[in-house]
């Protein structure tokens, strides 16, 4: 496995290689990420992966400081995973000068849940994917469905801008207790973490009630969110939307419809995010 820093050694190494099978990702790897790398792999040709932390993505309170770096870490489960590149650019390299020109994906669909929450969030997102692209040319990018409304973000920017990319999406990773893996559980103290599985169980809560035949979104999402308060959570939102585009389901096709509950809250510092299709 190769890991290169810069742009040039970055060109070099895609030269006259085959397009490859693209993970982009903020590093400090679990075994979500590389499942998402063995997806890749099953796509055929050679698989390359990125590790950076993007600080437009981050607001001005959020935990771009004290976000987990180590490199030598993810390189060795990248190489065990069967990942062939590894792009891991220092800020001086990917924003050689101030990122000015930005990718703003639309308000109807990165403005709502995390977006009304994170203001910034998917512009910073979609700025770093479309130049991770830019920099890769892969034939194919992986995201995870743990960050559902991100993989919705980006699927539309590559439609929209008609980027030579296929998307793939990649199922959740869960702990045996039904916590989705992600880099932030890390901040959890251990009461914390015996908690954070209460996250998913109130999603198949929510679904219990819809496949009860609940059909008071309002309601649903209100006792959801009331719940998590209980139990000491701070919930952001608990959301029952169509898969389609993440808005509010329309009242007659609700049975038709696919849909997914999505949510956010925070426990003690750590904010984390979850969701569940039906
Ligand atoms: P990061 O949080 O490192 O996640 C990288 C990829 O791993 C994303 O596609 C995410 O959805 C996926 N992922 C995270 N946890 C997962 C789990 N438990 N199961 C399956 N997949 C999981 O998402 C980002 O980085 C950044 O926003 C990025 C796209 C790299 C842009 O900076």
């Amino acid at each position: 496995m190769r890991i290169v820093h810069t742009l040039a050694e970055l060109r070099a190494a895609l030269a006259g290689a085959p397009a490859p099978a693209f993970v982009p990702t903020m590093g400090h790897l679990h075994k979500g990420h590389l499942a998402l790398v063995r997806l890749a792999r099953e796509n055929g040709g050679p698989v390359a992966a990125s590790i950076f932390v993007n600080r437009l993505q981050f607001g001005p309170n959020e935990d771009f400081d004290r976000y987990p770096r180590d490199l030598g870490r993810d390189c060795e489960l990248l190489e065990g995973a069967g990942c062939d590149l590894v792009f891991a650019p220092d800020e001086r390299e990917l924003y050689a000068e101030p990122q000015t020109y930005t990718v703003q994906p639309p308000a109807e669909l990165a403005g709502i849940l995390e977006g009304a929450f994170r203001p910034g969030f998917f512009t910073g997102v979609c700025t770093v994917v479309m130049k991770l692209l830019q920099c890769l040319q892969p034939r194919v990018v992986v995201f995870g469905k743990k960050d559902y409304q991100q993989l919705m973000v980006v699927r539309g920017m590559v439609r929209q801008f008609a980027l030579p990319v296929e998307v793939l999406a990649g199922e959740t990773l869960r702990a045996e207790d039904g916590l989705a893996l992600s880099s932030r559980n890390g901040y959890l103290s251990a009461s914390e973490r015996a908690e954070a599985p209460q996250l998913a169980a109130t999603l198949r809560e929510v679904h219990r009630q819809l496949a009860a035949g609940a059909r008071d979104f309002v309601d649903v999402e209100g006792k959801a969110m009331e719940r998590l308060r209980q139990r000491g959570w701070a919930p952001d939102y608990v959301a029952v939307r169509r898969r389609v585009d993440l808005q509010l389901p329309q009242a007659g096709l609700l049975d038709e419809e696919p849909l997914v509950v999505l949510a956010a809250a925070k426990l003690g510092r750590t904010r984390l995010i979850d969701n569940l299709e039906r």
